[in-house]
């Protein structure tokens, strides 16, 4: 079913230019700039006229005069210098609506070409607390997640844990020097494991010593020592299980709790390839592969460091090999902030003379960093770096404000509120992140992030929740569904802005950017706040315009909760507000 109010134009624009006999890469409309002018506009006539040496106006008038026999066009015009403006019948943005919500995908199309796409997002390190960075890459990496899937995309995703780099041996290393021995790994809980790791780190700062023991024991975990691997292992579970259960929390899920441990055996097929293509070479001891100086020259990339450890390179070189062998994968997308931009560049220029990945596109995304006021990156009051955990709870706790407590409304008691309020923070959260362009960062705003109006998560929940509440009255007092009427305005803005959920979602997928949808998804609530308070529903005029209002309400509701969702944002049957105790 093709829903698409700009397919069905560019598919009769098309016709037309080809009889004219122009060029039909230019027969596509885009939505309008000036809503007050037309529904769309074809700007193809001024590039035409630009190659064609004509007049834009003439050229334009040319299409124009042919689109006025169209039966879905209500009016057509050529302004300024050339552009044609097209306005649609009410009947048909009406029709497209009525079939948008008998669709059960409500009008969203699939990609023609589905294909495996691995993402590698989260990306958190064993014995190192989340911090807010972790946390944009899992936010942005699960709604990239969400979205591929439902164009049709086969998903594997991946948290790719920092697991088997040099902090390994250094946790170790501190352990032995403060018990002695390994003995009492297996007691050491996540905190104290944390913690074992925050001191082997100010240690290694200042000693070199310290930092050569954590490099030979590392080198010698890597290598295969049993004892070393076997508390390890401890230290890699207790982190996996707080690193779900953060993740959890956010609602980010994985396929695979692969790390780079996982890709350990591998690096030796890496290395012995590079050896067999002879584009590896040992330099002061080290084993690397010069990469080509081009326009950019790139530092080369270490396979084997001097002390014979695998390196953060090493292990992404041959996690791609193990992606493309064993998942099949056909594209593989990184999230993470720009400091890692250079090894993604030297990673994929290796991959690709090495000839592991051929046909795989390799996409590393580039997000930027979550700044406190002072626009600097995030911290806690006291200078430290603000954690997951503290995020979450410093949300929870401005959400309590706006919600009533537990017991003042019925039905919920403190389970309920407690959901609720976890369910409004998360929200808070992901949208805050998310409403902004991927690439650049954000001042996390910690006054008005969780408020119930403005450009947040709660505001697109709230608006779910009220018109869940129209609905259930209208099923509550017997009033039904039934075909659009366009009668006023706002009705057919909203219809129209109903109609463009297809080509968002691909546009967000294109561009791998979540924020399109978070845009679109406050826009639609601020039009439908606009049309519900302008057109009254369950007492318009005829029986036949509160079912199409209702009609209007469900798709707009439906379309919304779809858009959380690609968020990876819960919509709550019902939001509760302190002053007025809900709807
Ligand atoms: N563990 C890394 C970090 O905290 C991020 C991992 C990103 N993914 C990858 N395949 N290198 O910076």
């Amino acid at each position: 079913m093709n829903l698409i109010l700009e397919n069905k134009i560019n598919a009769t624009l098309k016709n037309i230019f080809n009889k004219l006999d122009l060029d039909d890469k230019f027969a596509f409309v885009k939505v309008s700039d000036r809503a007050d002018l037309s529904d769309f506009q074809c700007n193809g006539a001024l590039a035409l006229a630009k190659i064609n040496h004509k007049n834009p106006r003439e050229v334009g008038m040319m299409i124009a005069n042919e689109l006025q026999k169209c039966e879905f066009c209500e009016s057509i015009s050529v302004d300024g210098p050339g552009f044609i403006n097209i306005k649609l019948k009410n009947e048909v943005i009406a029709q497209n609506a009525d079939k948008m919500a008998e669709d059960e995908r409500l009008g969203c199309g699939l990609v023609e070409n589905p294909h495996k796409v691995v993402l590698d997002y989260g990306g958190p390190n064993v014995a190192k607390t989340m911090h807010v960075g972790h946390l944009r890459s899992g936010v942005i990496g699960e709604s990239v997640s969400r979205i591929e899937r439902f164009i049709g995309n086969e998903v594997i995703s991946d948290v790719h844990l920092g697991d088997w780099g040099t902090p390994m041996g250094m946790i170790l290393a501190e352990i032995i020097r403060q018990d002695g021995n390994l003995d009492k790994v297996e007691s050491y809980d996540i905190a104290q494991i944390t913690e074992f790791y925050k001191q082997a780190n100010i240690r290694c700062k200042e000693d070199e010593t310290a930092r050569e023991n954590a490099r030979i024991i590392t080198a010698e975990l890597q290598d295969g020592n049993t004892e070393y691997h076997k508390a390890w292992q401890h230290l890699r579970g207790e982190s996996v299980k707080a690193i779900k259960a953060n993740y959890e929390q956010l609602d980010v899920n994985f396929d695979l709790w692969w790390g780079e441990s996982n890709a350990h055996k591998t690096c030796g097929e890496i290395v012995d390839i590079a050896r067999k293509k002879g584009i590896s070479e040992v330099d002061n001891g080290a084993e690397i592969i010069r990469l080509e100086e081009g326009n950019k020259p790139k530092p080369p990339v270490i396979l084997i460091k001097s002390d014979g450890g695998y390196t953060y390179h090493t292990t992404d070189i041959a996690t791609i090999k193990m992606r493309v062998d064993d998942l099949a994968a056909e594209e593989i997308v990184y999230f993470t902030d720009s400091r890692q931009t250079l090894h993604f560049e030297q990673v994929f220029e290796a991959a690709q003379k090495l000839g592991i990945a051929p046909d795989v596109k390799l996409k590393h995304i580039v997000f930027g960093t979550v700044n406190g006021a002072d626009g600097k990156p995030f911290k806690t009051r006291d200078g430290g770096v603000m954690d997951l955990e503290t995020l979450i709870e410093m949300s929870k706790d401005k959400v309590r404000q706006s919600l009533p407590k537990a017991g003042e409304v019925e039905g919920y008691g403190e389970a309920e509120i407690e959901k609720l309020t976890s369910q409004i923070a998360i929200a808070a959260i992901k949208f805050q992140d998310l409403r902004n362009c991927i690439a650049s960062g954000y001042v996390f705003e910690l006054e008005d992030f969780a408020k119930f109006e403005g450009k947040t998560g709660p505001y697109i929940q709230y608006a779910i929740a009220r018109i869940n509440s129209v609905l259930r009255k209208a099923e509550a007092g017997g009033l039904q569904c039934g075909a659009i009427i366009l009668d006023t305005v706002e009705e057919r803005t909203l219809a129209l802005k109903l109609a463009q959920v297809h080509n968002v979602i691909m546009r967000a997928h294109t561009d791998k950017e979540p924020s399109i949808i978070a845009e679109y998804t406050h826009n639609l609530a601020q039009i439908f706040s606009t049309f519900y308070n302008t057109c009254p529903v369950m007492s318009a005029a005829t029986p036949q315009l509160i079912a199409s209002r209702l009609q209007l309400a469900k798709l707009t509701r439906d379309i919304l909760k779809l858009m959380l969702y690609l968020l990876g944002i819960e919509a709550p049957e019902i939001m509760l507000k302190a002053e007025n105790k809900g709807e």
